[in-house]
């Protein structure tokens, strides 16, 4: 069942989970439609639903069963395309890994689009700003000379030099969670530092020095003020501070 609701997060009790793990919750849904109205504006939805269910279900059953204009991304819903980043109580996570028992269900669940960039419907952002940063860091292998007739050997330690920067998603859960971010769209965003950092520290690219000047510019990343959001935010568990640490550190010495 559906209600529109002034503003934001009061309270209000739900049922204690049965035996069988069924509890009602209700999420108190960030709704936005340019083709009805400027503003956005707050709409509660409760339903009984599985406490070891994920907020995707949840949004699945509302759209299913309470609400087919709820618009919202998802993919994979396991995790590995980077579509559903949304703020869930307050915090950028996936829709798809965020067990619903795990986000206090006694109170209602708000749910709202990602800071930082513009809001297209309900749960969709515009992408665009967030991907053109991407592609200015030039996110792939560059290498000179022939086509290798087989693969480019690499060791172990130098494999591990970016490993953890292999792992990102593009989800825009770290970007949008950064302050600087919000307060000025310009700044590359922790992301796209991200994915420099796995071709810059890769021992067989040889663009490394040309990224680095890329994010030597006013917005790159000497604008990061260190406030870890990025990394408490990153649902793949990438240090994220510490990659733009270590760009930084190469952009001074030169050596990476
Ligand atoms: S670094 Fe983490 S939070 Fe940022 S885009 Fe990649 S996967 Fe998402
Ligand atoms: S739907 Fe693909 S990561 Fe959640």
């Amino acid at each position: 069942m559906s209600t529109a609701v002034m503003e934001q997060p009061g309270q209000s009790g739900t049922a204690e989970p049965t035996t069988s793990g069924m509890i009602t919750v209700t999420f108190r849904i960030r709704r936005f439609n340019p083709e009805v109205s400027a503003d956005a504006s707050w709409e509660d939805f409760t339903l009984e639903i599985d406490s070891k269910d994920r907020v995707l279900d949840a949004l699945h059953r509302i759209k299913w069963e309470q609400d087919g204009t709820l618009t919202f991304r998802r993919s994979c819903a396991h995790g590995i395309c980077g579509s559903d980043a949304m703020r869930i109580n307050g915090r950028n996570r996936l829709a798809c890994k965020t067990l619903i028992k795990d986000i206090s269900p006694e109170k209602p669940i708000t749910v709202e689009a990602i800071k930082g960039l513009t809001v297209l419907k309900d749960l969709v952002v515009d992408m665009e700003p967030f991907f053109q940063a991407y592609r200015d860091v030039m996110p792939f292998l560059v290498t000179s000379g022939n086509e290798p007739t087989r693969e480019r050997f690499q060791s172990d330690e130098d494999r591990a030099r970016f490993d953890d920067t292999t792992k990102c998603i593009l989800c825009a859960a770290c970007t949008s969670s950064c302050p600087i971010y919000w307060n000025d769209g310009q700044y590359f965003g922790p992301a796209a530092i991200v994915n420099a950092h796995r071709f810059i520290f890769d021992s067989r690219d040889e663009a490394g020095e040309q990224r680095l000047e890329i994010l030597n510019d006013k917005d790159g990343v000497w604008r990061c003020r260190t406030t870890f959001n990025c990394t408490d935010a990153c649902p793949r568990g990438i240090e994220v501070t510490k990659a733009i640490q270590e760009v930084k550190r190469a952009l001074i010495t030169r050596r990476f």
